[in-house]
């Protein structure tokens, strides 16, 4: 009995020995640094020679194999998906161009080849793209950055989304580097300094996936959560400071444009309510001999259901799919009643002008068509086709058909009042050229001046940002 106590009290210790050991040499691992790394540091390769195990599936993100039914990683072109989109954005710039979001490597590359940057921008528009944000707002403040043109901030944005974006090159700790959700939460009375660390692994993300705008003369970015995150509280805030982010071309509504409020709509599901967070099924980890790291690949969870979901739940791969698949099927098909619904009233509104209807006949049906669309907008331009709160999601579509459906029976009157007959005939719009004749956008033009900005304004760029950088300690 002594012996076999012994015995077992000596591998106890031994085992316990080990994983001091393994924890040890996984703590040095990771925060050895063999050159320390500045602050403001842009550049992922200078941050990678630290950490290569986080740097290396970091540039995984330059994959774009991945499709999955409503998401993954390969440019899918929108606007040809669901030719009504052009429709819905007459006379703003996502007519022209709107894809599905790629890695994160991508990020600069795609603002430099999207048409909308075609349109002059404010650099507002880099404030998510690159981690030269951060080292450029040091430098002169985010207002200024903020007030600049996006073309005069071109050279300085080459580094896209990176360690700097999330990290605090001393700690390493996790860190928020852009103002505006600091801002939003100091004016909801709260100290983002005080989130807790499992808080963190979601704040990090909702820097950048929030919905946001562009407020006032500076274009100062800033989230409208003053009056709470949900897809209600965010209109009523909109209404109440009388922001519209463009006229509509057919309907001369005075729209929105839902950003990618991925956060607010996680925050509203139950995952969210159980504390999980955005690392939690996006940054999984994964281990290596006795090393275990954050994988720094962010994709799609259905990639990797493995490390992703089965960390928490027992069912199987396939099934885990499946209930992904069940909620986002449910999503999309409101999501596209929606869509037509909108797409329809727009220029069923116009014909109404056309026919000679006044401000007082229309006041009702712009205001339901806003928020119609806003609410619309709240859900298909978050990522995730819904599955981060599908219950949220359907709601939110509800009102959204609900509100167009009403703007059309007031239209109804409004086109009998001036004798239009209905049904109203509608331009072909089933395919997004045809589509966007129909809005009247030149498309040979706005794509020969984004082949004029590629071959000769971009290099000089390049060459302006190569120049500056062999400035910085080299590694
Ligand atoms: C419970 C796990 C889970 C949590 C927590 C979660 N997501 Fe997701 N996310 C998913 C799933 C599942 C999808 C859908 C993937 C698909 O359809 O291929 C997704 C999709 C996405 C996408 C689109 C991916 C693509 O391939 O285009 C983005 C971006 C995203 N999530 C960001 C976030 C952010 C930001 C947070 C936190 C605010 C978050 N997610 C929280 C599971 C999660
Ligand atoms: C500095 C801004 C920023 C931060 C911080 C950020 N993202 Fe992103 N994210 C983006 C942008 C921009 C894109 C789209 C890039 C493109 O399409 O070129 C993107 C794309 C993605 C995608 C789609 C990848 C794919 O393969 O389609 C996922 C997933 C994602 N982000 C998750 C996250 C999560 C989770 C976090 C937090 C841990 C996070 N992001 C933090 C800006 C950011
Ligand atoms: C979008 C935000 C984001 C970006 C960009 C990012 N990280 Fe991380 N990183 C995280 C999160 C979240 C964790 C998990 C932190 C935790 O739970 O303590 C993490 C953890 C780490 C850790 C701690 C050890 C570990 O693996 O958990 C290191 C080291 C690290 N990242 C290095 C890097 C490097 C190097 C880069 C650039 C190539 C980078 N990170 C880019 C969000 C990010
Ligand atoms: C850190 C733990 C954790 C991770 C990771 C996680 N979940 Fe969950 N999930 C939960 C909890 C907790 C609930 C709530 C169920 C409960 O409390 O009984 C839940 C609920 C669900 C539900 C039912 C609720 C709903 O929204 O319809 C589905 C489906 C689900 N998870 C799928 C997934 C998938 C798919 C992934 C991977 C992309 C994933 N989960 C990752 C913890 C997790």
């Amino acid at each position: 009995m002594l012996f076999i106590g012994t015995a077992a009290v000596v591998f106890g210790a031994g085992l316990f020995a080990a994983s001091i050991v393994e924890r040890r040499t996984e703590s040095r691992l990771y925060f050895q640094m063999p050159k320390p790394i500045p602050d403001w540091e842009p550049r992922n390769e200078v941050w990678g020679q630290n950490f290569p195990r986080q740097y290396d599936s970091y540039m995984m993100t330059r994959d774009t194999t991945s499709v999955t039914r409503y998401a993954g990683s390969a440019r899918i072109d929108y606007l040809e998906k669901y030719p009504e989109l052009v429709v819905m954005w007459a006379g703003y710039a996502f007519a022209r161009d709107y894809n599905q979001g790629r890695g994160h490597y991508y990020s600069v590359t795609d603002v430099h080849q999207t048409l909308r940057t075609v349109q002059p921008q404010p650099a507002t528009c880099w404030a998510c793209k690159s981690s030269d944000v951060p080292r450029v707002m040091n430098d002169i403040g985010a207002r200024e950055f903020y007030r600049t043109p996006w073309v005069d901030m071109g050279p300085e944005m080459v580094n896209p989304i990176g360690c700097a974006d999330c990290h605090d090159p001393d700690t390493m700790n996790l860190r928020i580097t852009r103002p505006a959700l600091v801002e939003a939460f100091e004016r909801q009375g709260r100290d983002i300094q005080q989130a807790s660390h499992q808080e963190m692994r979601s704040l990090v993300c909702a820097q950048c996936h929030v919905e946001y705008y562009f407020r006032g003369e500076d274009q100062y970015l800033t989230f409208p959560w003053d009056k709470g995150l949900g897809a209600d509280a965010m209109e009523a805030y909109f209404d109440y400071h009388e922001f519209t982010d463009w006229v509509h071309a057919l309907s001369k509504a005075p729209m929105l444009k839902a950003q990618h409020p991925d956060y607010e709509l996680y925050r509203t599901g139950v995952h969210a309510e159980r504390g999980v967070a955005c690392a939690d099924c996006h940054m999984p980890y994964r281990r290596e001999g006795g090393i275990k790291y954050t994988h720094h690949h962010l994709q799609s969870p259905l990639n990797n259901i493995t490390e992703s979901c089965q960390v928490c739940h027992r069912e199987s791969e396939a099934t885990l799919r499946q209930n992904v698949y069940d909620r986002q099927d449910r999503i999309s098909e409101l999501r596209r009643i929606a869509e037509k619904n909108l797409a329809r009233v727009h220029l069923e509104a116009a014909a109404a002008w056309d026919a000679g209807a006044t401000d007082r006949d229309m006041e009702a049906v712009l205001q339901l068509i806003r928020h119609a669309q806003w609410r619309w907008d709240w859900v298909a331009a978050a990522n995730s086709m819904g599955f981060h709160s599908p219950n949220e999601a359907l709601r939110v579509l509800g009102t959204s058909i609900q509100r167009s459906q009403e703007a059309r029976v007031l239209l109804a009157r409004v086109l009998s009042q001036y004798g239009i007959p209905q049904p109203v005939q509608l331009p072909d719009y089933s395919t997004k050229e045809k589509a966007q004749q129909v809005v009247g956008l030149d498309m040979d033009d706005i794509r020969r001046q984004k082949a004029e900005f590629l071959d000769n304004v971009l290099p000089t760029w390049q060459e302006q940002a190569r120049l500056r950088e062999a400035t910085y300690d080299q590694p």
